[in-house]
């Protein structure tokens, strides 16, 4: 058998995709190894949640660098010298560079709390139910040099109540997301996503 892929997930906060991929994996259902998990923010959750899996964290604090470019430089040495293939984003709340993204083509994933291209940005579960709709969700991407623009992999729907609020449907869209983050790397990992233009075909197993 080969050896697991190595992952990098770059996270900011509370760290529950991190977990669902850390779950997977422990289950034997995701063939992959989280090589670092990196933080941007000093303390994170998410940091106690790898230490605790026995994953190798880092903190590169943004206020530690004076410019955006050497912030980047130093998050993308930690993921090479890890060992790094893939580039997750389990809510890293930072936008990456055109530069950065250049340097991993096709080679960062994010998960998002909207069904893109509507409500890209923050607060996407806010943003939906200000808006109206009747269905909201999470799309795992690509990243690109835009902002949740890149080419979306998959897609998970729930329902928008008519009594909810931006957190009720965001518990909502996060059990979703659990599920779609960790079968998006999975896909990546096993070779079974085409990237032809903005569309991804995914490659049935063979
Ligand atoms: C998730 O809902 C994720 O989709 C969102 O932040 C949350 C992080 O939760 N990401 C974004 O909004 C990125 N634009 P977690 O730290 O518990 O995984």
């Amino acid at each position: 058998m080969s050896e697991a892929k190595k992952i990098g997930v770059l996270v900011s906060g509370r760290g529950s995709n991190l977990q669902a991929l850390i779950d997977r994996i422990e289950a034997g259902k995701l063939d992959v190894k989280i090589a670092v998990v990196i933080s941007d923010m000093p303390g994170a959750f998410a940091l106690m949640r790898a230490e605790k899996a026995g994953i190798k964290t880092l903190t590169v604090n943004r206020k530690s660098y004076g410019d955006r470019a050497s912030f980047e430089k130093a998050v993308d040495a930690a993921l090479r010298e890890a060992g790094c293939e893939l580039v997750v984003l389990a809510g890293f709340m930072r936008i990456l560079s055109p530069a950065f993204v250049a340097a991993w083509p096709h080679l960062i994933i994010n998960i998002h709390p909207a069904l893109l291209p509507s409500f890209p940005g923050l607060h996407g579960q806010g943003q939906a139910v200000a808006y109206g709709v009747k269905y909201s969700g999470c799309t795992v991407h690509f990243v690109d040099a835009g902002t949740d623009s890149g080419p979306i992999i998959l897609q998970k729907v729930v329902p928008v109540l008519d009594d909810d609020t931006e957190d009720s449907l965001a518990e909502r869209i996060l059990a979703k997301e659990h599920e779609a983050l960790p079968e998006a790397v999975e896909l990546w990992a096993q070779g079974r996503l085409l990237i032809e233009g903005r569309k991804v075909k995914i490659i049935s197993k063979k």
